[in-house]
């Protein structure tokens, strides 16, 4: 594995999935020499606490040597081919990526959507910038428009908990009065598009995610409809692709309540996290002991553990 920045770099996402859970329940006795003099350095353009500390935790229990840097924080990075650099930007990727990458074996970045400009949030630009000029594989910690070390986490924990027949699985939007990338809800479908499960996709019409990521995925405006039946029950709020990053929407009807979830499956709810408790999720349904959020941040480290011993076996 070159990178790890979306399910389409990794060549057998159901055996990733299996690594994270067989270092998870029989962690090999040299877990610490699989990354012994080796070294991460994470680069957060943007805040984090789940991505910081599991990612951080997972290299170190690999035996890496890990450094994070508040890229976001200090002088900015000019990531534009033949800028004249004469305003506020200090310095260009191409040096900051060249020379981070003498220094690490492995580059984590983590780069939010601007939600202003959809064409180059779309290409993912700044993700791009860092793969084009490291020297040495990136872990994306979550770019503009994906998330797939939360979405191998999710699979991870779907794995843990997978009922005899083939799940029911349902990404519902949920309101936020905060316009949130789209980051999360792609990465699931396109994971949850390779795994076997039965998928749908419900949300208030105006809330469509990109053609290129629903893909064949069946969308259910009548959100108690799709949640018929479901095994897990996955919430996330997402901003506008098409009215690109404007809150349209704040329906409180669309909130996930233990009437929601009485026409599951007896459905397991899930979030990524952070989640804001009685605007997305009642806090009768997140702590009723169906939800599967905490369980779903401790997968992060596992799934980060599994990402990074393929990307370290490349080298
Ligand atoms: N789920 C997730 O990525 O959490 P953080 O934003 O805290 O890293």
């Amino acid at each position: 594995m070159q990178h790890f920045t979306s399910v389409h770099d990794v060549a057998d996402p159901a055996a990733l999935v299996q690594s994270a859970l067989e270092l998870k329940q029989s962690p090999p006795e040299d877990l610490l020499s699989i990354g012994q003099h080796k070294t991460m350095v994470l680069l957060f353009f943007n805040p984090s606490l789940r991505t910081r500390l599991s990612t951080q935790k997972a290299g170190l229990s690999l035996g890496m040597q890990v450094m994070v840097h508040n890229a976001g924080q200090g002088w900015q990075l000019e990531f534009e081919d033949g800028a004249i650099m004469n305003a506020d930007k200090a310095e260009h990727v191409k040096e900051a990526a060249g020379v981070i990458s003498q220094y690490a074996d492995i580059i984590g970045v983590r780069t939010f959507p601007s939600l202003t400009d959809c064409e180059r949030d779309y290409q993912d630009f700044i993700l791009e910038q860092f793969k084009t000029h490291a020297k040495v594989p990136v872990l994306s910690l979550e770019s503009a428009i994906r998330h797939p070390l939360q979405s191998l986490a999710d699979w991870v924990t779907i794995a843990e908990h997978r009922p005899a027949h083939r799940p029911k699985v349902v990404l519902s939007w949920a309101p936020h009065p905060k316009a949130l990338p789209q980051a999360v809800a792609n990465s699931f479908l396109e994971w949850m598009q390779v795994a076997d499960m039965d998928l749908c996709l419900t949300h208030p019409e105006g809330y469509e995610l990109a053609p290129e990521f629903v893909g064949d995925t069946p969308v259910i405006y009548d959100q108690k409809r799709a949640l018929e039946g479901a095994d897990f029950v996955y919430v996330k709020n997402w901003s506008p692709y098409q009215a690109y990053g404007q809150v349209q929407n704040q329906d409180a009807r669309w909130m996930i309540s233990p009437e929601k979830m009485a026409v599951t499956n007896n459905g397991r709810f899930m979030h990524c996290l952070p989640v804001r408790r009685n605007v997305v999720v009642s806090d009768t349904v997140i702590d009723s002991p169906r939800s599967l959020h905490l369980e779903q941040s401790n997968n992060r480290t596992w799934a980060a553990m599994a990402a990074i011993k393929e990307l370290l076996k490349s080298q």
